[in-house]
């Protein structure tokens, strides 16, 4: 029987393959960086052909570097940015525009013209989520009103929808499966997420016809079988959820009460509150965790647009680094009373805040201010805001998070996973995987595949490398964070 399980991990600024054994080892990985085009302010896209290219060049690399056939490869699962947007032709494959990426916000005028109508409420009743260019439906209406000719064809029935899931899942089925799984439906902001449907009255609010959208399955499911030209043989996918979803999953964060957060190019932490689809008062999102042989497991989410992206900025956009590795000695060596604090609000602030407009500053800056100080601050602007989060969640009030799961490239980082042990005054564990995001998705197709029986089996497979407990005095901890909220006070637009 074939033992391993091919993960694809489509994310932000890069593509990856990871293989996995059936005990969650990783056995082999591919990355392949992709490029990122900024057309206009806070607009965001991606060249579709570079992410499938990316993905196709992983995946079998991944697979040459052990030698492995198709026959060796159990199952794919798939796991993605989310709410990433794409249109294309049913018949020929093209896409139709570029992908409109998460962080884009071309739509913020729309969504705030909706809002002043009045229908966030409806919107965020059905669907968990907020009003906001965040998300895909507004970025489908944008592209079937302003590409030439879309809006008619899709009319006639001629093109298709997906986020990046469906696209990657078109492609290597060579068109013949036009799904996604309940995860990225529900970021979608035309998804019920009580129903488990399309939602009719939201498709009509937002001018989207029915016949551009997939077919919603659970996480773990028969999505179908790789064209036999693309990767050596017919390989069955069997699993797909957003990213953000397969890192909780591969967290092993199945009861209710358990919280991951994730530091990639944002950060999201995301709290499961089990069979219960939490409404927040801190606008927070409520979302799907995982649907699995029909039963849908909730959670509440709190989506940050920048983490590693500030690091990336201070590497790339001012040059003050060269390496993101740098970051922790710098910051070793900084008193974290520095005063200077970093607010990365490049492409507005999201939770708690939903601030579309704002924009990043910094504040404190003396004469003595010096790169150590601006790269401590981009550090801990990031823990900063998981405690926004981490408030929101626990104001929310449902089931109070325990320790707090983290993973992502910037955990790899001691000194900001002890910081933000400090900050949030709890205790923090960092995992042996911390390919938490494509172990979720190989865990998620593993499922389907007969690899793995239960959930209770992933737990087990759980393993803690370091527990990071809070060493800072409170009030330490209150001057601190107080000088975050009184910046954050300062960006924002209303
Ligand atoms: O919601 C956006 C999120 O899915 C993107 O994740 O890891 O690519 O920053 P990442």
């Amino acid at each position: 029987m074939s033992k391993y399980i091919l993960s694809i991990d489509q994310g932000t600024t890069s593509s990856r393959a990871i293989i996995f054994d059936a005990s969650g080892a990783v056995i082999s990985s591919a990355q392949k960086e992709f490029k990122q085009y900024y057309p206009h302010n806070g607009w965001v896209e991606h060249d579709p052909e570079e992410i499938w290219q990316s993905t196709l060049e992983t995946c079998r690399q991944a697979m040459a570097e052990k030698q492995l056939t198709a026959a060796d490869i159990a199952a794919i699962g798939i796991t993605n940015q989310r709410e990433t947007t794409l249109v294309w032709d049913k018949k020929t494959g093209e896409p139709v525009y570029n992908a409109i990426v998460w962080q884009d916000r071309r739509t913020a005028d729309y969504c705030s013209s909706l809002i002043a109508q009045g229908l966030e409420q409806d919107f965020s009743d059905k669907t968990g989520l907020l009003v906001d260019p965040y998300f895909s439906g507004t970025k489908l209406k944008w592209i079937l009103d302003n590409v030439s000719g879309a809006r008619e064809r899709a009319e006639q029935g001629e093109l298709a929808f997906g986020t990046i899931d469906t696209f990657l899942l078109w492609r290597l089925t060579g068109g013949k499966s036009h799904k996604t799984d309940a995860t990225n439906a529900s970021r979608t902001l035309m998804f019920n997420i009580h129903t488990q449907e399309w939602d009719n009255s939201l498709l009509d609010r937002l001018t989207i016809p029915g016949s551009l959208l997939p077919q919603v399955h659970d996480s773990s499911a028969d999505f179908g079988v790789t064209d036999p030209g693309l990767l050596g043989g017919e390989i069955a996918i069997t699993g797909i959820a957003g990213d953000q979803q397969a890192a909780l999953v591969g967290q092993a964060c199945f009861k209710a009460g358990m919280v991951k957060s994730t530091y990639g190019t944002g950060c999201f932490m995301m709290l499961n509150t089990g069979e219960q689809a939490l409404k927040s008062n801190n606008r927070l999102l409520t979302t799907v965790a995982y649907r699995l042989n029909g039963k849908v497991t909730y959670a509440i989410e709190g989506s940050i647009f920048v983490a590693g992206a500030a690091i990336q900025w201070l590497r790339d956009g001012i040059k003050l680094i060269q390496k993101a590795s740098e970051t922790e000695q710098l910051a070793e060596n900084t008193p974290v009373n520095h005063g200077v604090y970093m607010v990365p609000a490049f492409t507005g602030l999201g939770a708690p805040y939903w601030d579309p407009q704002a924009r990043g500053a910094i504040f404190g800056l003396t004469r003595d201010t010096g790169i150590a100080e601006f790269v401590s601050a981009g550090l801990q602007s990031v823990c900063y805001q998981t405690k926004d989060l981490k408030r929101a969640m626990e104001d929310d009030g449902a089931v109070r998070p325990s320790t707090l799961r983290v993973d992502g490239g910037m955990v790899a980082n001691n000194w900001l996973v002890q910081f933000l042990s400090d900050i949030l005054g709890a205790d923090v564990d960092r995992p042996v995987i911390q390919e938490t995001t494509a172990l979720g998705a190989a865990y998620l197709a593993g499922l389907q595949a007969g690899l793995f029986d239960s959930l209770a089996q992933i737990s087990e497979l759980w393993q803690c490398q370091q527990q990071f407990t809070p060493q800072m005095p409170k009030a330490e901890r209150d001057a601190l964070y107080q000088g975050w909220q009184d910046a954050v006070s300062r960006v924002r637009s209303k």
